[in-house]
């Protein structure tokens, strides 16, 4: 994977130099980085719901140079209430003079010299944004108005109706066109156990056979009304799926999307009746309930063979996901990503499996500390790896997503 510009830096990352944030000897620039972020909500400011906390990582990784110029939100008085609490604590620095604007047609209008920023972080939720259309095309403004500014942008690439792809893939095409550096949020390419898993590969120069993904979501942890209606949040499949769709993807390259067939479990049906729920789905349109399995294979470009499940099942707080990647003589399978990674290896040579542990670590810190130092271009450091996932990889992910959507969708069609 490359970044849209093209480089000289590793495709991948040395496991051991993904250090947590207070091991990780910083070769920083010199100067203010100004940033502004898109979105004031969960992922930017942190949540009970997980680790995430962008702008506590990019503290972190900058610290007294980071200066957060503008936040872009329409929710005014939630960004100014974020701002008032950071304000109060020891990285006021970065936020004493923030402007909050409701969009960015705002920011353009009041933008001051000494405000130019280094990078956007967008946050924003997808269906304001990867595609070509007026207000949901935040990616094409900021690179009309800020040509060059790098940007980092959440996963999904959008959630617009399935007709929408092309408007992704032409927004990925003008970023590549725009050379501005970018990456999106698949934090989960940065965990130390997947870095291991590539370096496995490359050292023993496997062909990788199949993927076999299993992502079991806590759905008594999920009390957001919207992620439950497929009308907002496209169902689980692409937006919360969609890390374990990339990750497959990651070890299996690209998918053959013609090939892509799917059953699904629904929320009609006997078996797929819920009782923890904590929303009350009577008030979603029957229609745009989501399924509770969607069970998908494919075919790879090469030949391999991918496999994902989808469960809206457990009950409780933490989720159960696991991804095997399959090479001859070799089993790697990697197990609770989110929580505490675990990476089981059976090689050649025995059947045992080695269990390799990674405290400590964090992927949401290790992302953007990958993007900060390509913003800032330090070659003084050949190792620094390249951005891991670029826009148009994400876009190939929301593709991914899209189809087994579909599939599962033409296979209910079927049996009713
Ligand atoms: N990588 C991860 O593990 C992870 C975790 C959480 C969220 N996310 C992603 O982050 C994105 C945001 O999720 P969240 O949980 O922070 O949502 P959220 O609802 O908590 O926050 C979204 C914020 O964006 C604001 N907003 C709405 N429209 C806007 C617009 N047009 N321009 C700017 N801001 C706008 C809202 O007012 C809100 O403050 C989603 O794409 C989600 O999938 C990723």
């Amino acid at each position: 994977m490359s970044s849209s510009r093209p480089s000289s830096r590793r495709g991948s990352i040395d496991p051991a130099r993904l250090q947590p944030m207070h091991k990780v000897h910083q070769l920083s620039g010199v100067g203010d980085f100004n940033v502004v972020f898109v979105g004031a909500g969960n992922i930017m400011f942190g949540s009970d719901e997980g680790p995430w906390n962008h702008s506590f990582r990019f503290e972190h990784k900058l610290g007294p140079r980071l200066k957060v110029v503008a936040i872009v939100d329409p929710a005014v008085e939630r960004a100014r209430a974020v701002l008032g609490e950071k304000c109060e604590t020891f990285v006021r620095s970065a936020y004493e003079h923030t402007q909050v604007f409701r969009t960015l047609d705002e920011l353009v209008q009041n933008m001051t010299p000494n405000m130019a920023p280094r990078a956007f972080v967008i946050g924003s939720p997808p269906m304001f944004r990867g595609t070509t259309q007026s207000g949901r095309d935040i990616e094409l403004q900021i690179l009309k108005n800020f040509p060059g500014v790098a940007l980092f942008i959440e996963k999904p690439v959008a959630t617009g109706p399935k007709e929408e792809l092309a408007q992704a893939f032409k927004v990925a095409e003008e970023i590549k066109r725009n050379g501005a550096i970018c990456s999106v949020g698949y934090m989960l390419r940065y965990l130390r156990a997947v870095q291991m898993m590539k370096q496995i590969i490359a050292d023993n120069n496997l062909t990788v056979m199949a993927t076999v993904a299993r992502y079991a979501a806590a759905y008594e942890a999920i009390a957001k009304l919207d992620w439950w209606d497929k009308s907002k949040s496209a169902g689980p499949i692409i937006e919360q799926g969609t890390h374990f769709c990339d990750l497959s993807r990651y070890f299996g390259g690209d998918v053959d999307i013609s090939t892509v067939v799917a059953h699904s479990l629904e929320w009609d049906e006997e078996a797929g009746k819920l009782s923890k729920q904590k929303i009350d789905e009577g008030k979603i349109a029957l229609e745009n309930r989501v399924s509770r399995v969607t069970s998908a294979t494919w075919k790879y470009r090469s030949g391999a063979v991918g496999t994902f499940t989808h469960l809206t099942a457990l009950q409780g707080h933490d989720y159960s996901c696991e991804l095997e990647v399959y090479a001859d003589g070799y089993q790697l399978k990697l197990v609770n990503p989110y929580v505490a990674p675990v990476l089981y290896v059976r090689r050649p040579g025995s059947d045992h499996e080695e269990a390799h542990q990674f405290s400590d670590d964090d992927p949401f810190f290790s992302e953007v500390s990958v993007l900060v130092d390509n913003i800032e271009d330090i070659e003084e450091d050949p190792e620094t790896a390249q951005i891991l996932s670029n826009f148009e990889d994400a876009v190939k992910t929301y593709e991914l997503t899209w189809a087994i959507r579909e599939a599962a969708e033409r296979s209910r069609a079927a049996r009713k």
